[in-house]
């Protein structure tokens, strides 16, 4: 089961975008200020990611990991350090930029799906493609595309109320493929789904890395998930080892 066909970014010799690690988080720090008072969540974060490359980051219920997540996505801003991405320091960056190169660049298959409610599978998988200016027929065809090669091909019209929570996981993964992104971010994206739907994410990840030289970050808790990627990171009272 193949979502994309296209072969692996070529790669240029000189410095900057598309040489080089694809991401490179250095000291990474994020701290909350709740009710006047500092919760201090991600203490020094420091590892890379190389293209291709599928990495679990791992840790306890509450050591940062959604939180290092959303900052690897541009979601979020560090409190301090650098965040590389693509060979440009996103810290430096106004909102604009951040915005274009998170469209461009990234897609993020959140834990609660975050679908529109209705509005059809097919819908949701064209939103990036909308924002993106893709014309409305190529779309739609990129959009079967990607939802028959999570195995929804006979659910394209359904909307999120009336299909499963794998399903719904299934369709939130082709949405995150749809603009073929360098950096694909993962926040448990099985944690709520059974032995056979974890299967068809993890192979659709995987093959994301192999076919197109996409980097891959999955926060999961489950071992066999970590045991299927090439690296764990674990978050130790928000320290990377
Ligand atoms: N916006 C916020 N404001 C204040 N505190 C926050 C905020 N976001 C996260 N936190 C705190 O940061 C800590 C880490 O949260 P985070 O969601 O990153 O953990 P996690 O490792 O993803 O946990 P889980 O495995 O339960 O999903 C928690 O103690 C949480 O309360
Ligand atoms: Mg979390």
């Amino acid at each position: 089961m193949s979502v994309d066909t296209a072969a692996p970014r070529t790669r240029s010799p000189r410095p900057g975008p598309g040489t080089g690690p694809l991401l490179r988080v250095e000291g990474v720090t994020r701290h909350f200020t709740v009710s006047g008072t500092r919760i201090d969540v991600l203490h020094d974060c420091t590892f890379q990611v190389e293209r291709g490359e599928v990495v679990a980051v791992v840790g306890q219920s509450g050591s940062g990991k959604s939180t290092l997540l959303n900052v690897l996505g541009l979601l979020d801003r560090p409190s301090g350090g650098s965040y590389v991405f693509d060979g440009v320091d996103t810290t430096r960056l106004g909102e604009g930029p951040r915005s274009r190169l998170r469209g461009e660049g990234i897609g993020f298959v959140f834990q609660q799906f975050h679908l529109l409610e209705r509005r059809t599978a097919l819908a949701n998988v064209g939103v990036p493609m909308v924002l993106a200016g893709v014309p409305v027929l190529r779309r739609r065809a990129r959009a079967r595309e990607l939802l028959e090669a999570v195995g929804l091909g006979h659910r394209l019209h359904s909307q999120p109320h009336q299909l499963s929570g794998g399903e719904q996981q299934r369709v939130a993964l082709a949405r995150a493929l749809s603009r073929q992104p360098a950096l694909i971010l993962a926040d448990e994206p099985t944690g709520a789904l059974d032995a056979a739907s974890s299967t068809v994410i993890m192979d659709q990840l995987l093959e994301q890395a192999r076919i197109r030289d996409a980097a891959v970050v999955v926060v999961t808790h489950d071992p066999k998930v970590a045991a299927r990627t090439d690296r764990v990171v674990e978050l130790v009272e928000g320290r990377t080892r």
